[in-house]
């Protein structure tokens, strides 16, 4: 595995892979790497000839009074990590080389980015979309690995890709769990233990929500009371959002149905974590 940082190398490398008539599959990633980012990585390699990883904190996507300073950094763990799976190009982009100090250009999806996240992150998927847009110029992938974890994201993604005509393919990961449930995230990291046992709350909700949908309770109100019930019964846990929406819209639903994705964002402590579920069957691996 390389490791570049340059973005003119990286864009001179990605040519002449494309040029040798090999494909080229994208992980996009902001480092600090768990399971999930294997699986993506692991995913990757099967859908392409060559593996470029992304590795950047994008300044960007984040809201003044959130984590950027202290996000979690640690390339050469990162490295090691990503050195062990069958990944090429570990790209690492210097944040002046990204952004400029006059840089001035934003790519904006509008509509679906007015809710969950993006109502409580004003600006937060402009970032995301500007920074995915400029690696997608700077690595001219085939394909795009993205988790189903940041759901509204994927969407976001995908809504971009096709109206801007990229001729990408973006595939999704279904969320990667640690064994008793919780989603895997890097921000994870930064829970106490305590902290840690009262994000399970995340998962029993899930776990409820989609067992009340098996009984046949198809009522959102219902099910988002007791699905507040469940997370409030954690000291130090504060809600963020309890959604049922549809999965190709995000716009709400008042009756669920097997198109609805249950979608939930938390604090515990000053954590913010995320989480969803399709209310129907999960789908594997899609795009
Ligand atoms: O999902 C993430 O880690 C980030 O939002 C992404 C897609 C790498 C863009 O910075």
């Amino acid at each position: 595995m390389q490791i570049i940082h340059p973005l003119a190398d990286m864009t001179r490398w990605s040519n002449e892979v494309i040029a040798s008539g090999k494909t080229l599959a994208l992980v996009p990633t902001m480092g600090y790497f768990h399971a999930g980012h294997l699986s993506l990585m692991r995913l990757a390699g099967r859908l392409a000839d060559h593996v470029v990883v992304s590795l950047f904190v994008n300044s960007l996507q984040f809201g003044p009074r959130e984590d950027l300073s202290g996000y979690p950094r640690d390339l050469e763990r990162d490295a090691r990590i990503a050195e062990n799976e069958r990944v090429d190009m570990l790209f690492v982009p210097t944040h002046e080389e990204m952004y400029s100090a006059d840089f001035n250009s934003r790519v904006r999806v509008d509509g679906i980015t007015d809710t969950l996240c993006g109502k409580q992150r004003p600006n937060h998927f402009e970032g995301v979309t500007t920074v995915v847009a400029k690696l997608f110029n700077i690595i001219k992938p085939h394909c795009a690995v993205f988790g189903q974890k940041d759901f509204q994201q994927l969407s976001v993604i995908r809504k971009m890709v096709s109206e801007l005509n990229w001729d990408i393919e973006i595939f999704a990961h279904p969320i990667v769990r640690e064994d008793d449930g919780l989603a895997m995230s890097s921000r994870n990291a930064y829970l106490s233990s305590e902290e840690r046992g009262k994000a399970l709350c995340l998962y029993n909700a899930i776990q409820h929500a989609k067992a009340r949908f098996a009984d046949g309770v198809c009522d959102t109100g219902q099910l988002k009371s007791e699905i507040r019930d469940i997370i409030s019964a954690n000291s130090g846990v504060s809600i963020d959002y309890i959604s049922v929406v549809d999965k190709d819209t995000l716009s709400d639903k008042e009756v669920i149905d097997s198109q609805s994705v249950l979608a939930l964002a938390i604090k515990v402590g000053g954590t913010r974590l995320i989480d969803n579920c399709f209310m129907g069957n999960d789908s594997e691996v899609s795009n």
